[in-house]
């Protein structure tokens, strides 16, 4: 049996202004009127054993406190029993990692999923989770990788070692988002995969390597824990203890240091919808490269994106632009801009 654990906690700031504190963009109705939380946790719910009841499946959520009832909302509406653990402030992934993996069984397997992937074959995933199965089982901390199509700076690399004859490869080095040079390098080995952002592993094997590489921070998600106090399926860890707690992402804090790190290559499709251009890409292009979602009309324009969801929005003889109409606030950019805009979003926090 295997525990899904969903990160909840992003603030998905390359979405703006689609994605907002309120609403980050894993709670943001994106394909077909389902949030990625939604489609992710359905994604999970076929992980469960065929005999289990739709009211025995289970999965665990890693959230912020302001975002409990949008948990709850998506673990319903998708008919999964779950525990959602809240947090006080968002402390990055290592600790969120933590949190779950104390309250869990020592041996039990726990699949750490981000809410805020797109991966469409459902199948796929599952074959994916059993192929680690065997590994994680017997000790390793089984990432998934992906096969990289360009040098991005915005992923873990993962350079496969030799096969452990479990259905994994080890990991020779797990570099987590290397510059623009070292990835071009990377790339040019030809036996690096992008992490997916995935990990199957034993409670009881998170726990070691976070108490070997990062022991300062198990040690304050073992004192919110200790105190936590739980009020139905929400979980609260004890707020001093964890606002005390160090921010540092798994990558960094584990994932790079660690020995007993496995590899399953992942061949299904798979997009982190990091940015506009990746959300773009999920709405079909016409035959001039334009894609439009909404009340968007685009007359002369070739590779144009207008997000319109609300009233009509008219591009006329663009090309290679993404516009994004919200209520409240309209971002027009040139395509090889998307990677800014979590810039630009810090810069309009600080004038406000
Ligand atoms: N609960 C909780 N608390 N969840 C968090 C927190 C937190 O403080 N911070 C991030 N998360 C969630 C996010 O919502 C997302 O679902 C997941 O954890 C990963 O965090 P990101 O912030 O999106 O990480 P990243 O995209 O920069 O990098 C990771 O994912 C890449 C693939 O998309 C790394 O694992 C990379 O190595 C990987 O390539
Ligand atoms: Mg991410």
């Amino acid at each position: 049996m295997i525990c899904p654990v969903v990160l909840c906690g992003g603030a998905g700031t390359r979405l703006w202004p689609l994605s907002r504190k309120a609403l980050p963009k894993q709670f943001v109705p994106l394909i077909d009127g389902q949030s990625l939380l939604q489609l992710t946790l359905a994604r999970l719910k076929l992980l469960q054993p065929a005999g289990d009841t739709a009211a025995g499946a289970r999965a665990v959520c890693v959230a912020a406190e302001e975002h409990r009832f949008l948990v709850l909302d998506a673990l319903q509406a998708v008919g999964l029993r779950g525990e959602v653990i809240l947090e006080p402030v968002g402390r990055n992934t290592a600790a969120a990692m933590a949190l779950a993996a104390l309250r869990a069984p020592a041996q039990e397997l726990l699949l750490f999923c981000p809410a805020d992937h797109h991966i469409p074959d459902a199948a796929a995933f599952a074959a994916m989770v059993q192929q680690a199965r065997a590994a994680a089982h017997g000790g390793a901390i089984v990432t998934f990788g992906v096969h990289p199509s360009f040098p991005s700076t915005a992923y873990g690399y993962i350079q496969q070692g030799a096969a452990r004859g479990d259905g994994s490869h080890a990991v020779a080095r797990f570099i987590e988002k290397p510059d623009a040079a070292r990835a071009q390098a990377l790339l040019l080995q030809g036996d690096v995969l992008w992490n997916a952002g995935i990990f199957l592993c034993r409670a009881d094997v998170l726990l070691a390597a976070l108490q070997a590489h990062a022991p300062d921070i198990l040690e304050s998600c073992r004192r919110a824990m200790a105190g936590a106090t739980q009020d139905e399926v929400f979980i609260r860890p004890e707020p001093t203890a964890f606002r005390a707690c160090r921010a540092e992402s798994i990558d960094y804090a584990v994932m790079e240091h660690c020995q007993n790190v496995a590899v399953v290559p992942f061949h299904g499709r798979w997009s982190d919808v990091g940015s506009w251009n990746a959300v773009a890409e999920l709405t079909p292009a016409d035959a001039q490269g334009n894609r439009i979602v909404g009340a968007g009309l685009a007359v002369q324009a070739q590779d144009t994106y207008i997000h319109a969801p609300h009233r009509p929005v008219v591009a006329l003889g663009t090309q290679d632009l993404l516009i994004i109409d919200t209520p409240d606030a309209v971002l027009v950019m040139e395509r090889n801009h998307a990677e800014q805009v979590k810039g630009v979003v810090a810069q309009l926090e600080a004038q406000q």
